[in-house]
């Protein structure tokens, strides 16, 4: 019996920008429903859904949406956070470009609930095609009355507006986001205040990524409970992961969330189909470049927000790169900080400069003899400090990889470190006469 599920990608149509096409299977049912039905009764649904947000942070979309609908201050907004900067992580692509209007449909509902004034997509900088292709759907649906005004005959004027992003990781993070988008540097702002209270023109606003605003017609469809079922008691409904690296199948895959291991994923035909090449697997790397890596030990874990935090990892993003044994750790991670250097905004000190010392450790590693213990004392300190100094969520998980590559491959750092230093006597320097 197959192991994947079709919540989100059931009704994929051969035309994604044909709206009748989307109405014959089923489309805009659920906007119509939610134009029905109180905006309590929605978030109500949402909440029994237990949908987490599927952006990385996992933070309750139902509590986010209630938080919001209790701010009396208007205008307010709706965001949808395209970004999709987080390597390894393709999953909102491919719903933007096979359903795009089901996308639409989620945040439309979002509009109806806080009688927004506008949302507005905000599209990684390098998807320029799919940024076309999101214009020409919302133009088919100013065609067809479902923006623009009085939508859906609900008496509110609504529109949606996409923004470009310039190819920068941080403006992924929700409030550098909404700064690139008011068109300032795209540095992330202190919170508090949320951005439910001060958010896009320092208005209320509503912040979610694709994948989560796609989920919303889903769950007004099928009912919080019943999409609960289909996932994990803790988070219901299905994931979009993202299997890549040296897998046999790479690729996006639907999945209910609780009901397989990670072992399946990647050994499984329907999934990654195994390791290329039949060579051994060596790590995971979950949830992007800021989730941490796992070893062969964890493969039984439950694919679940719960039981991968249990274990030490992290949904993320959905993001799987899956590495052979032929992939050195400190290699591998040198490129994770290599990233994170090129990517930090450079506003703090503890992400700035600690990124920057790190590699110079990592880099000595590959140096026969250059690393010492020492080293390994300050890449522990740094760790510890960049997670809890950093400004923002990028420099607060930039050392995730590292640190739990400490903790599973513990034998392989630790050899670079004490083995191979070799220890110069210099005594003879301070000897009378040799030293001026
Ligand atoms: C450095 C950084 C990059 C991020 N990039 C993205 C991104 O590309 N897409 C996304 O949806 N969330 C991203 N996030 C998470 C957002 O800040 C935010 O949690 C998310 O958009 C909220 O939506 P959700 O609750 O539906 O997940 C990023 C966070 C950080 C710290
Ligand atoms: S942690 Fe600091 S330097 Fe790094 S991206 Fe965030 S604000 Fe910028």
């Amino acid at each position: 019996m197959s192991k994947l599920i079709n919540l989100l990608t059931k009704d994929i149509i051969s035309d994604p920008l044909s709206v009748t096409e989307y109405e014959k299977a089923g489309g805009f049912t659920a906007l119509k429903k939610a134009a029905k039905s109180s905006p309590e009764d929605i978030i109500s649904e949402i909440k029994k859904a237990k949908l987490l947000g599927r952006g990385g942070a996992a933070y309750p979309a139902g509590s986010k949406w209630e938080h919001l609908l209790h701010i009396t201050e208007t205008p307010k907004y709706i965001v949808c956070n395209a970004d999709e900067g987080e390597p390894g992580t393709f999953k909102d692509r491919l719903i933007m470009d096979k359903m795009p209007l089901k996308l639409l449909e989620g945040i439309i509902i979002a509009g109806l609930v806080f009688k927004a004034k506008a949302g507005y997509i905000y599209v990684r900088g390098e998807y320029r095609k799919i940024q076309h292709h999101l214009i020409a759907a919302i133009k088919n649906l100013h065609a067809a009355g479902y923006l623009g005004k009085n939508i859906a005959g609900s008496g509110l004027d609504y529109d949606i507006h996409i923004i470009s992003g310039a190819g920068a990781y941080v403006c992924g993070e929700n409030s550098a986001l909404l700064n690139s988008t008011e068109g300032k540097v795209g540095r992330p702002r202190i919170k508090p205040p949320h951005l439910a209270e001060v958010g896009l023109f320092l208005h209320p606003t509503l912040v979610n990524n694709v994948e989560s605003f796609t989920n919303i017609p889903v769950i007004v469809n099928m009912g919080g409970d019943a999409y609960l079922e289909a996932g994990h008691p803790d988070s219901g409904g299905s994931k979009l992961v993202c299997l890549s690296g040296h897998v046999n199948n790479r690729g996006v895959f639907e999945i209910p969330l609780g009901k397989v291991t990670l072992r399946d994923l990647i050994f499984d035909e329907e999934f990654g189909g195994g390791i290329k090449g039949g060579r051994k697997l060596k790590f995971f790397h979950l949830g992007g470049q800021s989730g941490a890596i796992g070893g062969a030990h964890q493969l039984d874990t439950i694919y679940s927000y719960a039981d991968l935090r249990k274990a030490g990892l992290s949904v993320g993003s959905g993001a799987i790169v899956v590495m052979d044994e032929s992939v050195s750790i400190p290699e591998y991670l040198k490129g994770v900080t290599e990233f994170f250097i090129h990517e930090s905004c450079g506003k703090c000190v503890p992400c700035r400069e600690g990124n920057v010392q790190l590699l110079k450790i990592l880099e000595r590693l590959s140096v026969p003899g250059a690393a010492h213990q020492h080293d390994l004392n300050t890449l522990n300190r740094l760790v510890h400090t960049m997670t809890g100094a950093s400004f923002c969520g990028l420099g607060q998980t930039a050392t995730a990889a590292l640190h739990s590559a400490l903790k599973h491959f513990k034998t392989e750092i630790e050899y670079y470190f004490t083995q191979q230093y070799i220890e110069i006597d210099y005594s003879h320097l301070h000897k009378e006469g040799a030293v001026r």
